[in-house]
């Protein structure tokens, strides 16, 4: 496994996670322990892309309860439901919410997050687990995030 990411901070979005991307898989690769390898992938997307805060929140019962993140402390625990996060895992589709103040609500871990996209991953039929990506930036997520962070929730299905 490479000790370090290959970056190139220039090149457009896009170019950025199709660079990204294999090395995560690589990165995740010879690693069978789910915490481990969530860890590795909130890094290397907070690093690789830049991004304000990164994590992952698991179903843990009626709660999602934080998991591996990169960035400021967070919420804990989010109820089904509730806030961003808890509507993802209640509808089981992706949100992009370009201006977290407009959203009815938005749960605000900390007062600096303008932005934010969250995806779910499936085990079994069901949601196991949701990545948060949030931007101290309004708008700063859209389709082209959508398209290569929902590849990446495919390959961590992969590792549950
Ligand atoms: N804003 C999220 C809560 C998680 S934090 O932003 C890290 C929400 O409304 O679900």
């Amino acid at each position: 496994m490479a000790e370090e990411l290959t970056l190139d901070p220039t090149a457009d979005k896009a170019a950025q996670y199709r660079a990204l991307l294999p090395q995560i898989e690589a990165l995740v690769g010879g690693e069978e322990d789910l915490t481990a390898n969530l860890a590795n992938i909130a890094a290397a997307l907070k690093y690789g892309m830049g991004f304000f805060w990164v994590g992952f929140y698991l179903v843990k019962g009626d709660t999602l309860v934080l998991g591996p993140f990169q960035g400021p402390i967070a919420c804990t625990r989010i109820l089904k439901g509730k806030g961003v996060c808890g509507t993802v895992w209640e509808n089981g589709t992706p949100l992009v919410v370009p201006n977290v103040d407009e959203f009815p609500g938005h749960i605000a871990c900390s007062s600096a997050s303008k932005s934010e996209i969250v995806l779910p991953a499936f085990q079994d039929g069901a949601v196991k687990l949701i990545l948060d990506v949030d931007s101290d930036s309004l708008s700063a997520f859209d389709s082209i995030d959508e398209q290569y962070l929902g590849q990446l929730m495919k390959l961590i299905e992969g590792l549950l």
